[in-house]
């Protein structure tokens, strides 16, 4: 399917390719044959973007498209279209890439950020490039990238969180997972937050997997954590944490929880924590287990392992020495962050107690009318993140808050296209994140093929868009200049026997990328 792909897109580019060549372009893909388009002779597309042997070259009309910001779904993105001769520079806010896997994986899950090595093999690619420090719909527009790239693909997450909507949000003590999970990953909009945690108990609203990163991170032994890449003022707080007790509460009940099966066999392991659970929360689920589909079955019966079952004399022991406790809490939905009226901060929560209306993934928390209430210190909202629009020319439904799109394509939008989280919601892991980036890739490469997108004529790319950038004082980052940052990073960890020690300011950044 490929090479008829790129059969149809060669003998189409053949005829408009021929007059751009120049003798003062460089050559992307580093070839040197002579390869000169034949009228009524198809030809690769591979064979009509290289280099003849006075230097002259076809690029100039080879497809260039620019991707904005450097996440999983960035990196896949480009990963797919560099395989098929396509240019791609990507431009990310900030000076460092790799978006949430830098900033939202937790530190104590080094292996998930392997990915990191494939994406840098991607940077690395003599067809891509990488413009860090560039905040697109503030330094650019992407009006601005629409014109100086045949396509352009966002890529630029969900940097928002969903709120909660109850009286009190606003209180000190209360505070998003996303904000959370930014400050102790090195988010540098996240640097000042310095959680207070001098608390006994903390509530975590939201039964996903960034709840039980939260729990897991709050109840660590920090002797754990000092071997990862958590930021040091991050270790420093929580090695002087009070909090002892992390409750998970849902509105919803134990077969409808967001959280897989390994992040909850971390928690039930997590050394000097034992489990906290309410049995009557799990009334009913034995019985639900024979109808539920084989994963969700699995992370049940360890649910219901972990409440109900006499554990054995060894597990015992440990959950009688520890002296830290979690618990998911079930059927309980937030109404209100109540106050320390002394203290104008969080004293507590108030639950509205809910039941299901129907069965299984779909069913609905209704509230019965009761109310139950915590005493807590510390609420962390987990109930998702949210795309933002970042600039006015770009449709944007901010009710389900994503870009609109089909398989990709921006609606109403030609020459836009969508991947990762913007594309699709702020669910999904890497992988699911990867499949959707390759095939909003797809639907870009059959619009070239198809001649839905306009390739006829050369695009200036980074050419214009560096030039306007210089204009208004923005410097980018190169990925090299990334990799001196990266360099001090991992050194600096390796004093501290640490993988790595995050640079902590934009500003901090910027200066070692400079020097
Ligand atoms: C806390 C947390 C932990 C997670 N842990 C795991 C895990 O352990 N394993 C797993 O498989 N998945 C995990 N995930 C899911 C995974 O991170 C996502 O699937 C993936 O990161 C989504 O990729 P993305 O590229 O769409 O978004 P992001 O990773 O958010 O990347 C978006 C990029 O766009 C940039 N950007 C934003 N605005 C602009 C702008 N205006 N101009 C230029 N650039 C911009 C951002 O700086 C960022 O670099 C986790 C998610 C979270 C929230
Ligand atoms: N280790 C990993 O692999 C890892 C780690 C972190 C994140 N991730 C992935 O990243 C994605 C995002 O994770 P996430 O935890 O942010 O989101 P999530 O998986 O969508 O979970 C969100 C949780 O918030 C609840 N919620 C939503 N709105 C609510 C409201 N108004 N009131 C009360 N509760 C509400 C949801 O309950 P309802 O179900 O009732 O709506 C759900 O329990 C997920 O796909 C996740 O798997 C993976």
């Amino acid at each position: 399917r490929t090479s008829r792909r790129w059969r149809a897109l060669g003998s189409r580019c053949a005829c408009l390719c021929w007059s751009w060549t120049t003798p003062t372009c460089t050559s992307a893909a580093g070839s040197t044959s002579v390869n000169r388009p034949t009228r009524g002779k198809p030809m690769s597309f591979s064979a009509l973007f290289s280099v003849d042997s006075a230097g002259a070259c076809f690029s100039s009309c080879s497809p260039k498209v620019c991707i904005v910001g450097s996440g999983p779904a960035g990196f896949y993105t480009a990963q797919h279209l560099i395989k098929q001769h396509v240019h791609v520079d990507i431009y990310e806010r900030l000076p460092v890439p790799f978006g949430l896997v830098r900033f939202g994986v937790a530190p104590d899950h080094p292996e998930v950020k392997n990915v990191i090595n494939t994406f840098t093999q991607t940077a690395k690619h003599s067809r891509c490039s990488f413009y860090g420090n560039v905040n697109v719909g503030k330094d650019v527009s992407v009006q601005e990238l629409q014109r100086a790239y045949h396509a352009v693909v966002l890529s630029y997450g969900a940097e928002g969180n969903r709120t909660m909507g109850v009286p009190g949000e606003g209180l000190a003590g209360v505070y998003s997972a996303k904000d959370f999970v930014g400050w102790y990953n090195g988010l540098p909009s996240c640097r000042q937050l310095s959680p207070d945690l001098s608390c006994e108990t903390a509530v975590i609203l939201g039964q996903g997997n960034v709840a039980l990163d939260v729990a897991r991170v709050l109840l660590s032994p920090v002797d754990m954590l000092k071997e990862t890449d958590i930021t040091q003022p991050a270790l420093e707080a929580l090695a002087h944490s009070q909090v002892r007790r992390v409750l998970i509460v849902g509105r919803r009940g134990p077969v409808q929880v967001a959280f897989t099966i390994k992040e909850l066999r971390e928690m039930v392991n997590l050394p000097g924590t034992r489990p906290d659970m309410v049995e009557a929360d799990f009334d009913g689920v034995t019985e639900a287990l024979k109808d539920l589909p084989r994963p969700r079955k699995r992370l049940t019966e360890l649910m219901l392992k972990t409440a109900l079952q006499t554990p054995g004399e060894t597990e015992q022991e440990r959950r009688d020495q520890a002296s830290r406790t979690w618990g998911l809490r079930f059927f309980r939905s937030p109404v209100e962050v109540l106050a320390d009226p002394e203290r104008h901060r969080t004293a507590g929560i108030r639950l509205a107690v809910t039941r299901l209306e129907g069965s299984g993934e779909a069913a609905r928390a209704v509230l019965t009318g009761d109310v139950e209430d915590v005493t807590c210190g510390l609420v962390i909202s987990s109930i998702g993140y949210k795309s933002l629009p970042i600039d006015q020319s770009v449709p944007f439904d901010s009710k389900s808050a994503i870009v609109p799109n089909t398989m990709g394509r921006i609606k109403q939008a030609p020459g836009l296209y969508c991947s990762g989280w913007l594309k699709t919601g702020p669910t999904g892991v890497i992988a699911t994140t990867m499949n959707n980036s390759f095939d909003t890739a797809r639907s870009l490469l059959d619009d070239m093929e198809s001649g839905v997108l306009d390739l006829s004529a050369a695009k200036s790319g980074s050419q214009v868009i560096t030039a306007l950038l210089e204009q208004r004082g923005v410097k980018p980052v190169s990925f090299s200049d990334w990799e001196k940052i990266d360099r001090v990073e991992m050194s600096r960890g390796e004093a501290s026997g640490k993988p790595r020690e995050k640079l902590l300011t934009v500003e901090e950044m910027l200066h070692v990328a400079r020097t």
